[in-house]
C-alpha cells in the first residue's frame, strides 16, 4: 500500500471549498493517489468522510467510512428518497463545530470506483447524510448552506468565535492532478 499520505485539510474560509469541482476523465494511477490521500486523510482526523476539495484538489471524488466501511465514489449523481430528518453534522473543514442539518433519509448514489467501473451506493441515516454532504463539497456547498435561518445565524457566530476563523489561507498551489485549465 506504500506510505501513508495525510493533507492538510482546508479550512472554512478557503475558496477551493466554494468551488464546484470537475467530472473526474481519466481513471489513472494519478486518480488512485488522490482516493490514497484522501482515504489517510479521512481515517487520520479522524472523519466519516472527505471530499477532494478539502485537500485543495478540484477534482469530483469522495471517501466515506461509515458503519466500518470504508469506500470511495466518483462522479456521484444522487437521488434522494425518504423524508428530510435533522440531525447533528459536522464538518472537517470547520473543526468542533455541529449543528442540526436537514438531510434527506435515504439516498441512491450512482458513480465509479477508481478503476472506472460503475458502481451504485444505496444507504440511509448516516451513509446517506454523509453521501449528501460530501457531493456537496463537490458543488461548493457546505453543510452550513442546509441549516435553518436561525441555526445559520448561530452558526455564523460560533464559526466568528472559532479559534480557528480569519487563519491566513494556505497558498494555492498547482494540483498534482489534472484540472483541464479550471485554476484551482
Ligand atoms: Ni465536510
Amino acid at each position: 500500500m506504500g506510505t501513508i499520505s495525510i493533507k492538510p485539510i482546508r479550512i472554512f474560509g478557503d475558496p477551493v471549498l466554494r468551488t464546484p469541482a470537475d467530472p473526474v476523465r481519466d481513471f489513472d494511477a494519478e486518480l488512485r493517489r488522490l482516493v490514497k490521500d484522501l482515504t489517510d486523510t479521512m481515517l487520520d482526523a479522524p472523519g466519516v468522510g472527505l471530499a477532494a476539495p478539502q485537500i485543495g484538489v478540484g477534482l469530483r471524488v469522495f471517501t466515506y467510512h461509515v458503519d466500518d466501511v470504508v469506500g470511495h465514489l466518483i462522479n456521484p449523481s444522487l437521488d434522494l428518497t425518504g423524508e428530510q430528518e435533522t440531525d447533528d453534522e459536522g464538518c472537517l473543514s470547520f473543526p468542533g463545530l455541529a449543528f442540526p442539518t436537514p438531510r434527506s433519509y435515504g439516498v441512491v448514489a450512482k458513480g465509479f470506483t477508481m478503476y472506472g467501473e460503475p458502481v451504485t451506493l444505496e444507504g440511509t441515516g448516516h451513509l446517506a447524510r454523509c453521501v449528501q454532504h460530501e457531493t456537496d463539497h463537490l458543488d461548493g456547498i457546505l453543510f452550513i448552506d442546509r441549516l435553518d435561518q436561525e441555526q445559520r445565524k448561530l452558526a455564523m457566530r460560533e464559526i466568528r468565535a472559532a479559534e480557528w476563523w480569519g487563519e491566513p489561507v494556505p497558498e494555492l498551489r498547482v494540483s498534482p492532478h489534472p484540472t483541464h485549465g479550471q485554476a484551482l
